[in-house]
């Protein structure tokens, strides 16, 4: 059995992340056919639109896709790639675990969290309007739907991994209506799961406790722009952006990518660390494996994985996380770690 997976290689270090990442899903062995296609500042290079339809048919095909970042340009009127691509394809839940890895220095230890944002409205809704020069604004959306679909992915989510603890970020003292409806949902959804506790936290005081205290944390539920936030300062808790994966999902898509952007300062310098996108992949595997229950992807998954462990662990790292290699180099040094 091998899957059809849409490649998206994107913009900046997007294409040197995906090329070393390619390189160790084939010599894993990971049962897979790549279709590539463009998004971002690279399709709009080739003539299309920043999120071309074939891109989007590929997705709806196969199901499934690896993406690297996607410049989105600023000014110009470019809706961002990103969210473009969440909303049409209802990729509602991005998930991105945040744990500590040995071998990567940290201010912490025993960080083993997961961030579990709502990708779909908030104030990444794009609704925003000029009541007149000098007076803009922006509309928060906050649907009863998309709440209980996020609360209910979140607390799902948490007892199949046999997770203690959901907290809920929110802002509901201010934002009375529309966080007030998050947090209303996701009480209503935790009736369901006795098993697991719900906390709920002011945002602001949640960051606090975060940078003092992370390993106290385990599933956090949040909206859209509260979770965009969070999931890069949760990287910065394990070692920074360069390892942190990431997965956007929906009911019958899903698409794995990195919580990194293209990275232009670096971008064709060989700087960049593939790591984040290869441990996206891993997820990618391990979806594959549940949900079409094909082994060979739940063993490639564990090879990769121990790859990189090891490699780590004997110091073979990225210069973004004290080490001295390059991209291919330590995709090298987990192939020669692949058992
Ligand atoms: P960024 O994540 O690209 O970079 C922030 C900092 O982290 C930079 O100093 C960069 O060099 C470093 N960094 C990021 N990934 C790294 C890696 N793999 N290895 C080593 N260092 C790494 O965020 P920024 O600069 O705010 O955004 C740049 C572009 O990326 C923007 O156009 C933005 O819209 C886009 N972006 C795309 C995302 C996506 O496609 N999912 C997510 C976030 C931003």
């Amino acid at each position: 059995m091998s899957h059809e997976v849409v490649l998206i290689p994107g913009d900046g270090i997007g294409p040197e992340v995906s090329a070393a990442v390619c390189e160790i899903l084939e010599k894993a062995g990971a049962p897979l056919r790549w279709i590539e296609r463009q998004a971002g500042v690279a399709a709009l290079a080739q003539g299309g639109d920043t999120l071309p339809v074939e891109t989007l048919d590929a997705i709806r095909c196969t199901g499934v896709a690896l993406k690297g970042p996607c410049t989105t340009p600023v000014g110009g009127g470019f809706t961002s790639v990103n969210v473009a691509l969440r909303k049409t394809l209802d990729l509602y839940a991005a998930v991105r675990p945040v744990r500590n890895l040995a071998g990567v220095a940290s201010r912490f230890q025993g960080i083993d969290l997961v961030v579990v944002r709502e990708n779909t409205e908030g104030l990444y809704s794009g609704v925003e309007n000029e009541i007149t020069p000098g007076v803009v604004t922006s509309l928060k959306v906050a649907t009863d739907a998309a709440c209980r679909r996020i609360a209910l992915y979140a607390f799902r989510y948490a007892k199949a991994r046999d997770r203690r603890r959901v907290t809920v970020f929110h802002k509901a003292n201010i934002m009375k209506l529309t966080d007030g409806l998050f947090l209303r949902v996701a009480g209503e959804v935790h009736e369901e799961f006795p098993e697991i506790e719900l906390e709920t936290m002011i945002i602001d005081a949640g960051c606090m406790r975060l940078v003092q205290d992370p390993s106290r944390f385990d599933v956090l539920l949040m909206e859209n722009l509260y979770g965009d936030v969070v999931s890069d300062l949760c990287a910065g808790l394990v070692g920074g952006l360069g390892v942190v994966p990431g997965a956007n999902l929906g009911d019958e898509r899903a698409v794995f990518e990195a919580v990194h952007g293209s990275a232009p300062d670096i971008a064709g310098k060989g700087l960049a660390n593939p790591l984040a996108l290869l441990m996206s992949a891993v997820m990618m595997l391990n979806h594959l494996a549940e949900t079409r229950g094909d082994e060979a992807c739940r063993q490639a998954a564990a090879r990769i994985r121990s790859g990189y462990d090891a490699a780590l662990g004997e110091g073979r790292r990225t210069r973004d996380i004290g080490g001295d290699l390059d991209t291919a180099g330590f995709a090298r040094a987990v192939i020669g770690h692949l058992s």
